[in-house]
């Protein structure tokens, strides 16, 4: 696109309903110009920018450059994860965890760890623990795990998705072996012993589906905002909630609900991270530049909805090039046989070339409105 014209789209977006109308300087001074980096573009905001990353990238010099140049924070997508860091009982893996701090320690980039518990994805050795057993691996696995990095992680996702309105719970809760053990005390559990392995540490709470404006959605909002003062009321340190923004455009999203929803978050006095951000994009027509222009229209419309909360404190794409996206992945592919043959995602902002698309500059928009928004 033609800068000027990029310029003058950005300026009429900043400028509808009001009189300021951002001259070339301003823009230069918001940092907007076109190839800004994203965490810069971020940055003017208030927001840090980042995007998640496996160690399989750590090979790829290309990708991790595009990364460092664009991210302020990574949050790792396998390393922390039970099944490999913890794959027998009493035995962990720390070799992927050990490279993405040290990579992230290299380039003194804060990295998020993700996840300690994620009840959907627990190795096989969990199950067949009592409940007595299980209480006791938990707080091993915290002492073990966030006692080891102690110092050199930015926050983690201690629980990760705990809700599936579905089962029919209290609260909403997802059954599994954590909470068939513990009931939904096993969150607050994990979460007052994660604050005395990593006082340092800031501790999330991770939930998917929240961004659905439907029943669904509704009531994993209902499940956050009950949990979060369950949590609050008990004394249990919660520094943030995460909200993945795996966006899905077949779905209704009501952007003014979305940040009401994230203003109660903030009135709670937690921090809001879009955590893995993302667009589905198999619904969508097959034609590239269509389908990317609709993918950048829902980075643009979650974006602005998102960005209007100062407690937004993190946006996290869920790895940053199509072709690292899950949604690329043969595991996503053996769960999902609806997938068209030969389909390839386009999820994120930039190509297989590592080239930017139309979603990278809804994000520069989107970044360079909302400096210019909390500017004023
Ligand atoms: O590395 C092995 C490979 O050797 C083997 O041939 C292949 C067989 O399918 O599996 C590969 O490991 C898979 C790994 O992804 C790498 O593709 C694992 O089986 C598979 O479980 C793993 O899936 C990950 C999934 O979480 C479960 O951990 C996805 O990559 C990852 O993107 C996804 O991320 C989750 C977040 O943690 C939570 N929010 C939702 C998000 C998407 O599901």
């Amino acid at each position: 696109m033609r800068r000027g014209a990029w310029i003058d789209r950005r300026a009429a977006l900043v400028g509808v309903g009001a009189s300021l109308a951002l001259a070339r300087s301003d823009v230069a001074s918001a940092g907007c110009a076109s190839d800004v980096s994203l965490g810069a573009l971020a940055q003017a905001a208030g927001v840090t920018f980042g995007c998640s990353i496996g160690v399989d990238a750590l090979s790829d010099p290309a990708y991790t450059a595009l990364v460092l140049h664009h991210a302020r924070i990574l949050t790792s997508d396998l390393a922390f994860k039970l099944p490999f860091i913890n794959p027998q009982r009493g035995r962990f893996d720390f070799q992927r965890a050990d490279q993405l701090v040290a990579f992230a320690d290299t380039n003194r980039i804060p990295l998020r760890a993700h996840t300690l518990f994620w009840d959907l994805a627990n190795p096989q050795w969990v199950t067949r623990l009592t409940a007595r057993e299980r209480a006791y691996e938990m707080d091993r696995i915290v002492d073990t795990v966030v006692g080891r990095y102690r110092g050199r992680i930015h926050s983690w996702d201690v629980v990760n998705e705990p809700f599936w309105p579905g089962f029919g719970e209290p609260g909403g809760f997802r059954k599994g072996a954590w909470y068939d053990a513990m009931g939904e005390s096993y969150v607050m559990r994990a979460f007052k012993r994660a604050a005395l392995a990593d006082p340092a540490a800031r501790l999330v709470l991770n939930c998917d589906m929240s961004e659905r404006d439907d029943a669904l959605g509704h009531g994993i909002r209902s499940s956050i905002l009950r949990l979060v003062e369950r949590m609050q009321d008990a004394g249990c340190r919660l520094d943030a909630v995460g909200l993945q923004g795996h966006l899905d455009p077949s779905l209704p999203f009501e952007p003014g609900a979305f940040t009401a929803f994230l203003a109660r978050l903030a009135e709670r006095k937690v921090d809001v991270y879009i955590t893995e951000l993302d667009v589905l994009d198999t619904g969508l027509p097959r034609d590239v530049a269509t389908r990317d222009a609709a993918v950048a229209g829902q980075y643009a419309t979650f974006l602005d909805a998102v960005l209007k909360v100062p407690a937004v404190k993190i946006v996290a794409t869920w790895q940053l090039a199509d072709a690292k996206s899950w949604y690329r992945s043969e595991w996503y592919r053996s769960v999902t046989p609806t997938l068209p043959p030969g389909w390839r995602s386009r999820p994120l902002p930039f190509d297989d070339r590592l080239q930017a698309k139309p979603a990278y500059r809804a994000m520069t928009d989107a970044f360079c409105s909302a400096a210019a928004m909390r500017r004023r």
